[in-house]
């Protein structure tokens, strides 16, 4: 397979991109095109320095070339800081695979973004994302080691995302509403996919009232369903009134128009991203919104990829409810956002003196 990669330097991006690559302290950003398939995909990785870079792969259609590379630079150092707070040797990356807009041969587009990841010599790790499955990370597994999420090795994290939002939604509910469980607490759930879905199982198991919004009505109505929530229009989801309000669908989805119409006293959901800019969480601040920093509370499926030892998964999983109480302590204590503290203990691993880490094999490598 002929293929082509460019540094960013060679492609057409625009100087706005380098600035933000600087901005986000990204050690690498490459553009691929593969000229036989078409495949176009972005891989940035922001940090190799405690381990390989580790992070999804996108396969999604973008409003342009631009629009991709700020989601992949983003993304990436939000697995950074993701990885550096639970404690896992691996920095952070992530790929974006350009969705044509007729997809008609899916399976050569993900060989072909094998060979791209072959190319990055396992210092990118992909795993899968959002447009992207275990059947994918089974084909890419077919042809390079550089993959984790196949059905022999980890398989879908979405459950276990799940399992740490839900622990994080009761350290929130613990810390702020004062309640030890969330017997009749009321959840509105934003995106009723892949994560929703599993989140809305484990609310529901623990007696939460759910109330659940999705662009796709059929995954509203397989949640109500199934867990007896009930269902409202997408554009009404913010002004419900409830206790926890759980961003479950995408990226950038809090800004200061969003975050003042939220009726909810909690936000804590599975989206990466969910800030539009940092400005929000201030604004969350003063209407006395507890937010839990996304990077924090949905980093069960990282950590679920990241090791092998069950044991060792399982603790981390539950750790998510302690690490977001001492966020949470200290934000009240300093007057600080949760969000600026959970940044600076995940700035203080990537940027910090080399952690002395237990030599462990690097996953699926
Ligand atoms: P998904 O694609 O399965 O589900 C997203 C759902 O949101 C879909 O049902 C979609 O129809 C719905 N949606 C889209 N726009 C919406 C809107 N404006 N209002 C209401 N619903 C809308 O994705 P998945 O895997 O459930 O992930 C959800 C979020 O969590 C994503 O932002 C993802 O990046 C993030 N995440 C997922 C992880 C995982 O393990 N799958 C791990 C960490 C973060």
């Amino acid at each position: 397979m002929r293929t082509a990669t460019a540094p960013l330097a060679m492609a057409t991006a625009s100087a706005d991109l380098f600035s933000q690559a600087q901005h986000l302290g990204l050690e690498e950003l490459h553009l691929f095109f593969d000229p036989r398939t078409r495949t176009r995909a972005v891989i940035a990785i922001h940090s190799t320095r405690l381990g390989p870079a580790l992070g999804g792969c996108r396969f999604l259609p973008y409003p342009s070339t631009d629009a991709a590379v700020t989601d992949a630079m983003r993304l990436a150092r939000a697995m950074s800081y993701k990885a550096a707070v639970a404690r896992l040797n691996h920095g952070g990356g992530k790929a974006v695979l350009l969705r044509p807009e007729r997809l008609t041969h899916r399976r050569v587009h993900i060989e072909a973004f094998a060979s791209f990841v072959q190319r990055l010599g396992g210092r990118y790790i992909t795993a899968e994302d959002s447009g992207t499955d275990v059947f994918d990370m089974d084909t890419i597994a077919r042809y390079i080691p550089y993959v984790v999420g196949t059905s022999k090795a980890g398989g879908d994290p979405a459950p276990h995302t799940a399992f740490g939002v839900c622990k994080g939604i009761q350290a929130a509910v613990k810390f702020w509403l004062g309640r030890d469980d969330l017997e009749g607490v009321r959840v509105a759930i934003q995106g009723a996919g892949n994560v929703g879905y599993k989140l809305a199982r484990e609310l529901a198991e623990l007696g939460a009232i759910l109330i659940v919004a999705d662009t796709n009505g059929a995954a509203a109505e397989r949640v109500a369903h199934a867990f007896g929530g009930r269902i409202v229009a997408p554009d009404l989801i913010w002004e419900v009134p409830c206790d926890v309000f759980a961003p479950c669908a995408l990226g950038g989805v809090l800004d200061s128009q969003t975050a003042r119409r939220i009726k909810a006293r909690i936000i804590a959901g599975a989206a990466n991203n969910q800030l539009r800019d940092p400005g929000v969480s201030e604004l969350l601040q003063e209407r006395e919104i507890l937010y839990a920093p996304d990077f924090v509370i949905n980093a069960g499926g990282l950590i679920h990829l990241a090791l092998r030892d069950e044991n060792e998964r399982h603790d981390k999983l539950l750790g998510i409810y302690d690490t977001l109480m001492a966020i949470f302590r200290r934000a009240r204590r300093t007057g600080q956002t949760p969000v600026r503290i959970a940044e600076r203990m995940a700035e203080a691993v990537v940027y910090g003196p080399r952690r002395s880490v237990r030599k462990r094999p690097p996953i699926a490598v």
